[in-house]
């Protein structure tokens, strides 16, 4: 009998069942993929920032080293490599969490796991073979996977690819038209631009990362085309046709029927929550009409001991929301008091410049009807990014025009996934505008774009 079983191995599931293991539980963890870390560190986070990584490589060399005063000639791609150093990176952490389990005296249940009555877990191995466990409480966290447009663009894995497929091409295609500017499809299409395809994206807003800010998503669109990108807005997907060595899309553009002629057409349209073949029935778990797992502020599903977390549930599907809440689900079970904040979990986009965010655009805040100050500062006037010779960007604070806390922080530029950890912190404690601006920031750090524009919310900021 073990204490939890938590189906599913990804970034939710793997760290719930380690702090349920260190909260002294005995823990097994279901898992059908060879390898553990799931969608994240098999498919998904992980390789496509290998992936980024060296093809901004070579984008700088090519491109950037040049204005340092670095000569470099003969410049060329060995993708093979590339794709050896990615998959390098995936096995070393996949096998990684192994080694937490054992150290964490985890049982890895080899298998698909599927619900078989009230407190137990049926475990259908590849060899066809079947176990049943018994359990006192179960954590589903089964995730997601891409959304396949069936009857228009059905995955072949050749001509119409999803996310999987695109991070293991074994040569660049000449023409690849995206589907869907969110944030799998910049991030794709920016490795494969950086590596010599002229890249085509299909949206069917009118803005690239629609959920974005306003203002952070225009420069991210016009940065992009800079970079080479095509964006056809407010257009959508009808069909697909392959059609010899090509694959012809089809799609209706304000208004009009047009079709594009592409090696490859990527379909980045959402990830649906991975419920099925799960056997929910059996304990009597009815799914939401969105098709998530509906749950209560403690992870709790409306059958006793049973919990969900990550993408199978609402809110956005990241791979840290789902860790932040494996962690308290596990410290619910063992009876602590887990808690996620919504409010200050990070948004990043790893296209480069980058995006990220924490808290709400000011579209939300005009939407709800807050009265706002907004703060916008220029990485283009930062003594770092100028050295660096990135200076493309900037930082947006929303605070409250009343109280002045802070409402959103949005930034668009170098290392961006790395300077939100500061907005997210002062966001876990409440923060204000005023407090990141009498934050002292070292002198001279790209963080001080952060501080300018802090500043810049009560219209004294220094350096501009
Ligand atoms: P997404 O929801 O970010 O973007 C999908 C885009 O496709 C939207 O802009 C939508 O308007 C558009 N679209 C939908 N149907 C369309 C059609 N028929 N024709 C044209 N456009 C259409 O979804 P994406 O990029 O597939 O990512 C899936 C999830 O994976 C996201 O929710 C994201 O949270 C997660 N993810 C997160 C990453 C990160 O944190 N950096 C990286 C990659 C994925």
């Amino acid at each position: 009998m073990f204490d939890v079983i938590v189906i599913g191995a990804g970034p939710g599931g793997y760290v719930a069942a380690i702090r349920a293991a260190q909260l002294g539980l005995k823990t097994a963890c279901v898992e059908s993929r060879g390898a553990l870390g799931g969608t994240c560190l098999n498919v998904g986070c992980i390789p496509s920032k290998a992936l980024l990584q060296s093809s901004e490589t070579f984008s700088h060399v090519q491109h950037k080293v040049s204005e340092h005063g670095v000569k470099v000639t003969g410049v060329s791609l060995d993708l093979a490599q590339m794709m050896k150093r990615k998959d390098e990176i995936v096995i070393g952490l996949t096998k990684g969490v192994e080694g937490l389990f054992k150290k964490n005296k985890i049982t890895w249940l080899q298998g698909h796991g599927r619900f078989a009555g009230k407190g137990k877990v049926a475990v259908d191995a590849a060899d066809g073979s079947s176990q049943t466990y018994d359990t006192k409480n179960i954590i589903i966290a089964t995730g997601s996977e891409p959304v396949e447009l069936k009857s228009i663009a059905p995955f072949d894995q050749k001509f119409v690819i999803n996310s999987t497929d695109a991070l293991a091409l074994d040569k660049v295609p000449g023409h690849i038209v995206v589907i869907g500017a969110g944030v799998i499809g910049l991030e794709m299409g920016s490795v494969w631009r950086r590596l010599g395809s002229k890249i085509t994206v299909i949206e069917a807003a009118d803005k690239v990362l629609p959920p974005m800010d306003g203002a952070i998503s225009a420069a991210m669109q016009k940065i992009l085309t800079k970079q080479g990108f095509e964006f056809l807005l407010n257009a959508k997907l009808t069909g697909t046709k392959v059609d010899g060595k090509q694959v012809k899309v089809l799609f209706d553009h304000d208004g009009q029927k047009k079709e594009l002629a592409a090696d490859k057409v990527l379909v980045a349209v959402g990830r649906r929550p991975n419920t099925f073949k799960l056997g929910l029935e059996t304990v009597g778990l009815a799914l939401q009409p969105n098709g998530r797992i509906p749950v209560d502020g403690h992870f709790r599903t409306p059958v006793e001991n049973i919990y969900a977390i990550g993408d199978v549930i609402d809110g956005v599907m990241l791979a840290h929301k789902a860790e932040d809440e494996g962690i308290a689900a596990a410290e619910i079970i063992a009876g602590k008091s887990g808690h996620v904040n919504y409010e200050a979990i990070p948004n990043v986009v790893y296209t480069w410049p980058e995006i990220a965010s924490v808290g709400k655009t000011e579209e939300q805040c005009k939407a709800k009807g807050i009265d706002i100050r907004i703060g916008q500062f220029p990485f283009a006037a930062n003594g770092r990014a100028k050295c660096r010779g990135e200076t493309d960007g900037f930082v947006k604070i929303i605070a409250d025009a009343k109280t002045d806390r802070l409402l959103g922080l949005h930034i668009i530029g170098p290392n961006a996934s790395e300077l939100i950890a500061e907005g997210a912190i002062a966001f876990e404690f409440g923060g204000s505008a005023e407090d990141l601006a009498r934050s002292s920031h070292a002198h001279p750090t790209l963080a001080e774009v952060i501080k300018e524009a802090a500043l810049s919310v009560d219209k004294r900021a220094i350096h501009i």
